[in-house]
């Protein structure tokens, strides 16, 4: 049994890519049911009456393995972890931010921790830091980018092998069985999922986001600013958008999209978030399927 799978306690070394305040907890239970890493993703989350009740409601629905991203500019993990840790969970991912501090606070309650990291550099910091694995991030990922030139998968993650020994988890353009077996061919003991998993049955992502992932093609995303110019996210571009991005008029186009679509039906503005691989998606199947698809 690989390192990672130790860590986890899951049968496949695949994880369920957060996506920003997406919760369902039916969808964490059906990750981990057929055999991978469910995960709920805390990073935004303060209130710890709703970070209980989501834990509860997994160990309602499955007693398998599962896990939880939390995000290092959040002030409230430290009151997230222990709650996660009183709850049995063995594992978590953290991103966006220094692992510096929280690495203590993690060992200490008797978990692991993987770092997500975009770029070789951090992936060093966040080993000296304590990680014991590290989520590496390709440049085609759907979710947040840094605003520097970066590398993608294909390169990113043997780049990194070739420098720690902690375990890795190529992440970025995996939907498949060929994503999977490359990912490994690589150097990496596991995957993470982000984008083949919202276009699933279980996501609560709407019809809308759903159909826009199942009809791009080649070329159908681009990186926006985000979190005021800071950094960047992948969205699927709609003509609308593209037009747009190629104004020099317009200074961000991040200001002209539309975040609620699903109210104002304006959905050739909408920023709906995925990434490249999206192109390799070509329906809507049960969480199961995928991932009995993946292993095979
Ligand atoms: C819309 C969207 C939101 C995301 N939000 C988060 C997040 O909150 N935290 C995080 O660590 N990763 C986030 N990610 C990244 C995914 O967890 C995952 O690493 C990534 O999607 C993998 O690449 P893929 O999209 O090619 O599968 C997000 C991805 C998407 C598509």
């Amino acid at each position: 049994m690989s390192e990672l799978l130790k860590m986890l306690g899951c049968r496949y070394p695949i994880i369920q890519g957060p996506i920003g305040m997406f919760n369902s907890p039916q969808m964490v239970a059906a990750v981990s049911e057929a055999g991978a890493y469910g995960m709920l993703a805390l990073g935004f989350i303060n209130d710890m009456d709703e970070v209980k009740r989501l834990v509860a409601e997994v160990k309602k629905l499955t007693d398998k393995p599962f896990g939880a991203n939390i995000m290092l500019i959040n002030p409230a993990n430290a009151e997230i972890l222990k709650i996660l840790a009183e709850a049995g969970v063995k594992a978590v991912t953290t991103s966006v931010g220094s692992p510096k501090d929280v690495y203590p606070i993690i060992h200490g309650l008797g978990m692991k921790g993987i770092h997500v990291v975009l770029a070789l550099p951090h992936a060093l910091a966040a080993v000296k830091a304590g990680a014991d694995a590290l989520v590496v991030v390709g440049s085609e990922a759907g979710g947040l980018r840094s605003r520097n030139p970066e590398s993608s998968t294909m390169v990113l993650v043997p780049l990194v092998a070739d420098h720690v020994s902690v375990p890795i988890v190529a992440a970025g353009g995996v939907a498949d069985s060929r994503g999977y077996r490359a990912a490994l061919a690589l150097g990496a003991q596991g995957v993470q999922v982000g984008t083949r998993f919202l276009a699933s049955q279980e996501s609560p992502a709407s019809e809308h986001w759903k159909k826009a992932i199942v009809e791009c093609g080649d070329g159908g995303t681009d990186l926006i600013p985000a979190l005021g110019m800071k950094v960047a996210q992948r969205i699927i571009v709609t003509p609308w958008i593209k037009e747009r991005m190629s104004d020099p008029a317009v200074k961000n186009i991040a200001d002209e999209l539309d975040i609620n679509p699903d109210q104002t039906g304006r959905y050739d503005r909408a920023a709906f978030g995925a990434g490249q691989v999206s192109a390799l998606i070509k329906d809507i199947k049960p969480i199961k399927e995928i991932i009995r698809e993946m292993v095979s």
